[in-house]
């Protein structure tokens, strides 16, 4: 586990599909974004950081996108790659956190859904920073974080380690890029079995 305490792993061994199958809105907005540049799926490479059990992974590779699903729980990558399998696709998957993880490479696209919210404060701008160099030139970053609003209360499956971003911070860490789609909105969620609601901060930039 990289050295980092989980939760995630026995959600995911205990849960058939933690989070259910249906992808992210965020992957229909990018596909939507790519198809108005004429890009082809085919010829993007794209690492979903955080990728949990692979629900946008394998609904982005079935498009034709080769990905790399990384994450820190061995459950998750493990149902990811049974995922795909069972999906027909091919993809792969990195056991590592996002703090301090090295790309071999550049990619295309950078996603992450839920997840960047675990990235501490006070590393974020490095990572971002980070996230962006190992992108390639004119790539996207599609993310996704949660964020804090005082008349949400606090997820009951929610854990220690996470920071809400604040309203436009996510936006900050890409002040010398294009911002192509960006929102703020309220969604309901029943993770873990209990009906909740989150604030999300969605956003899709484009590397100059
Ligand atoms: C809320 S889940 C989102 C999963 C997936 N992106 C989705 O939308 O279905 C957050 C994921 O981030 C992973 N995670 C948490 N901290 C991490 C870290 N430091 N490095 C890599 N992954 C991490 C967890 O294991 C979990 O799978």
């Amino acid at each position: 586990m990289a050295g980092q305490e989980n939760k995630y792993d026995q959600r995911y061994t205990e849960s058939d599909c933690y989070w259910g199958t249906k992808p992210s809105v965020l992957c229909d907005r990018l596909l939507k974004v790519l198809a108005g540049l004429e890009l082809k799926p085919s010829d993007l490479s794209m690492i979903d950081l955080g990728c949990g059990e692979g629900r946008n992974t394998i609904y982005m590779a079935r498009r034709g996108i080769t990905v790399t699903g990384l994450d820190l729980s061995p459950a998750g990558l493990q149902k990811t790659k049974l995922f795909a399998e069972r999906a027909g696709v091919e993809i792969k998957t990195i056991e590592a956190s996002l703090f301090d993880c090295v790309f071999e490479r550049d990619y295309d696209i950078v996603f992450s859904t839920g997840t960047v919210h675990y990235i501490p404060e006070d590393s974020r701008e490095r990572c971002f920073e980070y996230f962006k160099s190992k992108t390639a030139r004119h790539g996207f970053h599609a993310i996704s974080t949660l964020v804090e609003k005082p008349f949400i209360e606090k997820a009951p499956d929610s854990e220690e380690q996470v920071t809400l971003f604040e309203s436009g911070e996510l936006m900050s860490y890409y002040k010398d890029w294009e911002i192509i789609y960006t929102i703020e909105t309220i969604f309901d969620c029943n993770s873990g079995g209990v009906p909740h609601r989150h604030a999300v901060n969605r956003l899709i930039a484009r590397k100059p």
